[in-house]
């Protein structure tokens, strides 16, 4: 601290020197670059803490810094000073000597201006804590020189583009706390010492060229995997032996390298264990003949024992028994279409979907072609009877609006459950994932249509299958090609005991759950009134599981309906639609009952469900919903023509 204060001094004194020296000679003037910074000044909206004199020389200006000749600007820094909005094109564009522009921490949104590709000699680039948005900005990629780059906590979204290789002066890359996605391209990494992209939505596997970097540099993303984070096809971390090799294996392993002399001595040591054991066995036959035994011997099928190799750690190669070979193999539940067994399982080639406080989900692509979703428990606290008891209920579980469950691995290591593989996806990525850049958007017909059959699945597993969810959140709910949706998820919390907090997602959390831990078919309502109001507002409740900041939106839609009825709660995207104003007002009304804060006071699944279809049959005559059956006709009735496509403008709060 004392080094850097003095150092802090020495710059000071410098600076001041300067200063003294310059303000002699006021006669020289940087006239074309004053006129950018005034044009630049005059046009973006700023608080008054900027007092450029237009009459003084732009060199003596606060925040600006010129070369020695002060014939140009070099430096231009306004951090904190209150710029609001897009910057202007053909203002700082045009210094086309600037060296270092520093405009973080401010409130400048929209794209970069065009017209900073001909800022050709910046070396560095400090805009954080901005609200730019937009897509990576493509002038920066030819920006050559630049040294340092900071575009954190920023609102940037999109893809990171290769040609960020081109800055190959770059010692500094900070992306962190943006909404970019997709995959990290190959970065070259030579001269780069910083590097942080942590709190995107970033997936799949880290480039080799940036593992060199922690874990802290790629925190908080979606499903990054690979380098510093935990390895991308990691059904079972060990490397798995093949399954050819049988247990006795690891010893003649050794022996190739041991002495003629150690190969006796093991040899004679083996004989006598074997004497050992087969006097031993003996002894336990006679015992058994006596008694009764309680179980007969379970039939040893080599399948089972391939299964049983593959997946413990070596440990249990040499220790598991048999008995324990046929347990641990993947058990399919009655009604199922699928034949594979967990060796498939293991060759097939693996996708993260999702990341959850319960465990990771991949997208399986076995060698016959048949796709499945792979969910890999952690930290599951009950024993194997309880944990088969539970996912038994669950195996039963058939409707059309719940994904089934197929089939279960249970080992020591390892706890696997196997879905259904939705194709579509989930319903948070259509209706969160890449907004504003020209997405179809989800219209109100299906938007419906999600609702009614979500609210079916839940209330069936209320109804019918004593289940309560406990983890209703719009990306558990998936949806078929028709958008009909399915949930997912559902019942796992008997499983963690009382080591993890049900329903992790605060946003979709019912009040009591917080105190009580214990999920109950209220609290399901709850959360799904809150996937209701997401629906309807078209914005994300309070994830704090994925490091984002959301809203409590049914606090926010308390307040903005308390306030006054306004048109303002309901998502943008709605509004192109037309007559669907009574619609959402209801399925508004019902959200609002399901967040009740008193459990009582909330109606029961089935009750939601039909408030839901009457509201629904009220509009079945004018021939609106049927339009939305037909996925070739789509919403056709709703739609308007391509052109007229761009909602009005956003009235967020
Ligand atoms: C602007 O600068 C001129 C010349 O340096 C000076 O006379 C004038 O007082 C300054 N105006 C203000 C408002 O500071
Ligand atoms: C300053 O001006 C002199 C002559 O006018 C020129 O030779 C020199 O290159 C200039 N230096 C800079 C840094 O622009
Ligand atoms: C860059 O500068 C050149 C020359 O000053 C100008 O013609 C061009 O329009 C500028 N580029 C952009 C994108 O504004
Ligand atoms: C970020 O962008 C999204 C849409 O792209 C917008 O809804 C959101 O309000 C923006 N966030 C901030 C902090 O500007
Ligand atoms: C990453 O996400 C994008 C969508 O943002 C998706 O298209 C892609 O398949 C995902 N890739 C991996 C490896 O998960
Ligand atoms: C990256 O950014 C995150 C979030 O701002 C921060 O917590 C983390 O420490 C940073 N990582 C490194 C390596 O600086």
């Amino acid at each position: 601290m004392a080094v850097g204060s003095d150092a802090g001094f020495v710059v000071l004194t410098v600076l001041l020197a300067w200063v003294v020296l310059l303000s002699g000679q006021v006669s020289s003037e940087p006239t074309q670059d004053k006129q950018a910074l005034l044009a630049f000044l005059s046009q973006i909206p700023h608080e008054n803490r900027i007092q450029w004199n237009a009459s003084d020389s732009a060199c003596n200006w606060v925040g600006v810094g010129c070369d020695a000749n002060r014939s140009n600007v070099y430096t231009l820094r306004l951090p904190g000073v209150g710029l609001v909005g897009q910057i202007p094109e053909n203002t700082i564009g045009r210094l086309s000597q600037l060296r270092v522009l520093s405009l973080r921490s401010n409130r400048l949104s929209g794209d970069l201006p065009r017209d900073f590709v001909n800022l050709t000699l910046l070396r560095s680039l400090y805009l954080q804590d901005n609200r730019f948005s937009g897509g990576f900005p493509g002038s920066i990629t030819q920006l050559t020189r630049l040294g340092r780059l900071d575009l954190s906590f920023n609102n940037f979204t999109g893809e990171l583009p290769f040609s960020i290789n081109n800055l190959n002066q770059l010692t500094g890359l900070f992306l962190q706390n943006n909404g970019f996605s997709g995959s990290i391209p190959s970065i070259n990494s030579d001269g780069l010492d910083d590097f942080n992209v942590s709190y995107n939505r970033l997936n799949g596997s880290i480039p080799q060229t940036l593992f060199k970097f922690g874990s802290a540099s790629f925190a908080g993303n979606l499903a990054l995997c690979g380098g510093p984070l935990p390895p991308c096809n990691p059904f079972f971390p060990s490397p798995t032996p093949s399954p050819s090799i049988v247990p006795s294996n690891p010893v003649q392993k050794k022996s190739k390298k041991l002495s003629t002399a150690a190969i006796i001595a093991i040899s004679v040591g083996s004989a006598l264990i074997l004497c050992l054991l087969l006097l031993f066995l003996l002894l336990c036959l006679r015992r058994r003949q006596r008694r009764q035994p309680p179980k007969p011997p379970k039939p040893e099928t080599s399948r089972s024992i391939v299964a049983e190799t593959a997946t413990s750690s070596s440990k249990d190669d040499i220790t598991g028994g048999s008995a324990e070979a046929d347990r641990n193999k993947l058990v399919f539940f009655e009604g199922g279409v699928y034949s594979f067994d967990l060796e498939d399982l293991l060759r097939a080639s693996a996708e993260v979907l999702g990341k959850g406080s319960v465990g990771t989900s991949y997208k399986a692509v076995l060698e016959e072609g048949t796709t499945v979703v792979v969910k890999r428990l952690k930290d599951v606290t009950v024993t194997k009877k309880e944990f088969e008891m539970q996912i038994d209920v669950l195996g039963k579980i058939k409707h059309e609006n719940v994904v089934p469950l197929r089939a279960f691995y249970f080992s020591k290591d390892e706890k696997l459950l196997v879905y259904d593989f939705m194709a579509a996806g989930s319903l948070s990525a259509l209706l969160h994932g890449s907004r504003g850049s020209g997405r179809t958007p989800l219209d109100w017909d299906n938007r419906m249509r999600i609702a009614l059959s979500a609210a079916r699945g839940i209330a069936h597993l209320h109804v019918s299958g004593k289940v309560v969810h406990g983890n209703i959140k719009s990306s558990n709910i998936l949806l078929r090609p028709d958008h009909d949706a399915c949930v997912s998820d559902f019942g796992l919390n008997p499983l963690f005991g009382n080591s993890t907090p049900p329903n992790r997602v605060a946003g979709y959390r019912a009040p009591e759950v917080m105190e009580t831990r214990k999920v109950t078919f209220k609290s399901d309502v709850y959360s799904f009134g809150v996937l209701l109001l997401e629906l309807l507002t078209g914005k994300a409740p309070n994830q704090a599981s994925l490091g984002e900041e959301g809203i409590d939106l049914p606090r926010w839609v308390q307040s903005v309906v308390r306030e006054e009825w306004t048109a303002e709660v309901f998502d943008v995207e709605l509004m192109r639609y037309h007559n669907i104003e009574e619609e959402m007002v209801q399925l508004l009304q019902i959200a609002m009952a399901c967040v009740s804060t008193v459990p009582d006071q909330r109606p029961a699944m089935q009750e939601v469900v039909r408030m839901i279809e009457d509201m629904n049959r009220g509009e079945t005559d004018d021939g609106l919903r049927q339009s939305s059956d037909d996925p070739s006709k789509g919403s056709g009735g709703h739609t308007p023509p391509p052109e007229s496509r761009t909602p009005p403008a956003a009235v967020t709060p």
